[in-house]
């Protein structure tokens, strides 16, 4: 705010100087012209010196201020931002799109500076140096004043509303053609493989020149309007000089004015118009920076899918036992729920395995566990405290979860599980490893533990990928280890011998499995079927797979399949 006001000080120094320079050069060159001892000549010469040199340097000084004062408030909006999007992004986010999201935390930030730096400070320093001016000049001439004042008036106010109005439409299809365009460069550029295998390359490249072509004709548009209003500033400009200069004529003739004051009345109105120049394009800015603003508010007050209480309890020392009680969970905007009338209890070392059709709400369970989506009703409570009356961090300090897509970050295998332990030893990293089955192909590598995994782990297999995100997730030793398909994109025998492993190394620490495969499950304590978010079978898996039942089909289905690729 300070910092602000005072780079508008600053700047209308700046702008002032630049009238003050016109003012008393013009009439110093009036004066000298009637030849008077050079004494008389000396305050003026200086003033015009001063003037001259203070324009560059309060300009200066106007552009570090103000540069200082937005950046700083920048980095902060930016931070806001980043800290929204990080809540919203497990649950919320779906319905937007990665360059989209990129584009309204990068560049709609940044349009956030054009407010201060290109509208709100020309604007303050335009009305500044135009009222000193017009008050000079009327102090002169009152007459030369009012009609300063209503050329000014005339270029300041009128012509950027009508630039404005006409550019109305253009500048709110900027941000959002911003934005489509981003998305469709990141598409293009993620899915190019994909692309270019089923042959839609050409059709997805043509959509990017499309939406090329549209921001482009925006700019085109942006930059026809920018003229027009530059044009319509000079004309009234010229017509202001103009009056001024005939009333000043009329003035001198009367003998109410001297000659040399003349030049400066004329020469004043000249140098004011600087200030009012800029001011179409600045108008224009403020209709640009409102869409990219909403846009930007648009994510700061998105409905949050988990309320964090205000005064977060004191976390138990242990969270067992983990119970959810009759839990109903809903996305925003959805008519269905996603998971309806859930239990669930996990005592330590108890490993329970969620199996389900696809969209049956298996990832909806692992949401509400690691609070990420809020239960609609129903309890979910650790060691008897409810975990909704705790900090969000803390909960997913007991509750940790291998995402059905976990990320791996492009860099090395030793960066990525030092993700989940930054004070991991070579040890600690070489067990988790071990336990994920992964140890011996890192030790084959000639860069062993250094080796880059390449953008989302694309110098890995599926397989390899999935398993170093288990060994980071072993590695940060959760209390309870939620593992969302971990075995999904795999071929079968590879998914299988990965839950064996998995499986292993999870023995006597609290697992939640949640998979679409049934290999394996003879190993847990307990196997929950999920059908459109409700429990429709439960139990040990030997008493589930011969009983007449959900599970039994899901078996005979798979024997099934299997029988299939083999028989292919
Ligand atoms: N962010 C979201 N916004 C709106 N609806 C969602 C969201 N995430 C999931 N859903 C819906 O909620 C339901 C349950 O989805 P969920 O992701 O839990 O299924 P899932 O059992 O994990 O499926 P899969 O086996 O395919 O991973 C589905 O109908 C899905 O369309
Ligand atoms: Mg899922």
């Amino acid at each position: 705010g300070g910092r602000l006001l005072g780079a508008l000080g600053l700047g209308s120094l700046a702008l002032g100087s630049a009238v003050g320079l016109m003012a008393t050069s013009g009439w110093l060159i009036s004066r000298a012209s009637q030849q008077p001892p050079v004494l008389y000549l000396m305050v003026a010469v200086t003033a015009t010196r001063a003037f001259g040199i203070g324009r560059a340097v309060f300009r200066y000084a106007e552009r570090l201020v103000s540069h200082d004062a937005v950046l700083r408030m920048l980095a902060d909006t930016r931070v806001a931002v980043y800290r929204r999007l990080e809540r919203l992004a497990p649950a919320g986010l779906r319905g937007t799109r990665r360059g989209d999201l990129l584009t309204r935390l990068v560049a709609d930030v940044d349009a956030f500076q054009d407010y201060w730096l290109r509208w709100l400070l020309p604007a303050g320093v335009a009305l500044t140096v135009s009222a000193a001016s017009v008050g000079f000049t009327a102090w002169l001439l009152p007459e030369a004043g009012a009609v300063l004042a209503a050329g000014l008036l005339a270029s300041g106010a009128g012509v950027p509303l009508l630039t404005a109005t006409a550019a109305r439409r253009t500048e709110r299809r900027l941000a959002p053609a911003r934005g489509v365009l981003a998305t469709r460069v990141t598409d293009l550029l993620t899915g190019t493989a994909e692309l270019t295998v089923s042959g839609a390359l050409p059709a997805r490249t043509d959509a990017v020149r499309r939406a090329d072509g549209a921001l482009t004709r925006i700019a085109a548009r942006a930059a026809a309007v920018t003229g027009l209003g530059d044009g319509l500033t000079a004309l009234v400009s010229g017509l202001t000089v103009t009056g001024t200069a005939a009333f000043g004529a009329q003035a001198v003739a009367a003998g109410r004015l001297s000659g040399v004051a003349m030049a400066v009345v004329v020469l004043t109105p000249l140098a004011a118009f600087e200030a009012v120049l800029g001011l179409p394009l600045a108008a224009r800015y403020r209709q640009r920076v409102r869409r990219s603003a909403e846009r930007v508010y648009e994510v700061l007050d998105a409905p949050e899918p988990v309320r964090e209480p205000v005064a977060p309890r004191q976390a138990p020392a242990s969270p067992f036992p983990v119970v959810v009680k009759g839990v109903t969970a809903r996305y925003a905007g959805q008519r269905r729920e996603a998971l309806a009338g859930l239990d669930l209890t996990l005592e330590e070392g108890r490993r329970v395995a969620v199996v389900g059709a696809s969209g049956s709400g298996k990832t909806t369970l692992a949401q509400v566990l690691l609070r990420f989506l809020d239960p609609e009703a129903g309890s979910y409570t650790l060691a008897g405290v409810d975990a909704c009356a705790l900090d969000g961090d803390d909960v997913r300090r007991f509750v940790g979860l291998c995402a059905q897509d976990a990320h791996l970050f492009d860099s090395s295998v030793r960066e990525n599980l030092l993700l989940a332990r930054k004070d991991a030893t070579e040890a600690d990293l070489r067990a988790a490893l071990d336990r994920a089955r992964l140890l011996d192909w890192v030790d084959a590598l000639p860069d062993g533990l250094d080796t880059l995994v390449g953008e989302h782990g694309a110098r890995l297999s599926g397989g390899q990928r999935q398993r170093l995100a288990l060994a980071r997730a072993l590695l940060a030793g959760f209390p309870v280890l939620v593992l969302d398909e971990p075995a999904e994109h795999l071929d079968l025998p590879t998914a299988d011998a990965l839950t064996a492993d998995l499986l292993a190394a999870t023995e006597g620490r609290t697992t939640l499995l949640i998979t679409h495969r049934l290999a394996g499950l003879d190993a847990v304590d307990e196997v929950i079927v999920l059908d459109a978010g409700r429990v429709v079978q439960r139990g040990p898996y030997e008493r589930l797979v011969t009983e007449d039942g959900p599970l039994w089909e899901m078996a005979r289905r798979e024997a099934e399949a299997e029988s299939w690729v083999a028989v292919g």
